[in-house]
């Protein structure tokens, strides 16, 4: 078993009196796909904002290969990709102009950013596209572009949030077939999503979050044998078992 590469202990993030993650552990281990799953508001991207140092906890910490986000927030950076749940994309230039331009944001010479970006884009089956405006690219096109720019870097754990949603099923199968390749060459990856079967397509293990707590942790297979047979059980009816409601509201 390899060794955890992010431990995240006791995290707490309240927003006025809500608190919107509440006491929340988990460890990822080196090269695994780890889904943060759960409902609308149950503190997904509140979590990931904290993994990724953009929000500072109100307690608790992260280690991320063996950095802490709160004493060591530059080298946990650089060992990160984000890629968020909103687009973060300039519409009005290319794809290629977009990851060219994150590329030297992040400090590589011109000639390094264009052949990552070259190699993302090919990663993610747009190479054709290259020169065409993100403002002209379908939904999909659009979340592709955006795992891309978190590509750039070759960051050792990704985040993923939501990479998938509301997208045709041919930019989903890229979206899932990249993830794994990359898996497959090293990266580790955290991954939110509230489409289950997906999560349960992808990740090695998952831990299902609501209302800012996380409710069961474990591989899809163990989760779904705790309530019956896991041919027959879903990640679906796991939460519906743990919380007596539908995912889906
Ligand atoms: N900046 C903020 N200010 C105030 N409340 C916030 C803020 N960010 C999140 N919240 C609240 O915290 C709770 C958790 O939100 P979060 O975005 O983490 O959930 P999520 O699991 O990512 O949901 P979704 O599936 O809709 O993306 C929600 O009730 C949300 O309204
Ligand atoms: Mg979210």
């Amino acid at each position: 078993m390899s060794a955890n590469y992010l431990v995240a202990q006791d995290l707490h993030k309240s927003f006025n009196e809500h608190k919107a993650v509440n006491g929340v552990s988990f460890t990822i281990r080196k090269r695994e796909i780890f889904g943060l799953l759960g409902p609308n508001g149950a503190g997904k991207t509140t979590t990931i904002r904290m993994l990724s140092t953009v929000l500072e906890p109100d307690q608790g910490d992260v280690i991320i290969g063996g950095y802490s986000i709160k004493r060591e927030a530059e080298e946990v950076r650089n060992l990160i990709g984000v890629c968020p749940q909103e687009l973060a994309l300039y519409v009005e230039l290319g794809a290629l102009d977009n990851l060219l331009f994150f590329g030297r944001m992040a400090g590589m010479s011109s000639q390094e950013a264009r052949e990552q970006a070259l190699a993302h884009l090919k990663l993610v089956g747009l190479e054709e596209r290259a020169k065409g405006r993100i403002d002209k690219f379908s939904g999909g096109m659009k979340r592709r572009v955006n795992l891309a720019v978190a590509l750039m870097g070759h960051p050792e754990l990704l985040f993923l949030d939501e990479p998938t949603v509301g997208i045709d099923p041919q930019s989903r199968n890229n979206i899932y077939e990249t993830i794994e390749g990359l898996r497959d060459k090293g990266m580790t990856i955290l991954y939110t999503t509230h489409y289950m079967e997906e999560a349960d397509r992808l990740c090695d293990r998952v831990a299902i979050m609501d209302g800012g707590q996380i409710i069961a942790m474990d591989t899809p297979h163990e989760l779904k044998a705790q309530i019956g047979s896991p041919d027959r059980v879903t990640l679906e009816d796991v939460f519906l078992k743990q919380t007596g409601r539908s995912l889906r509201d």
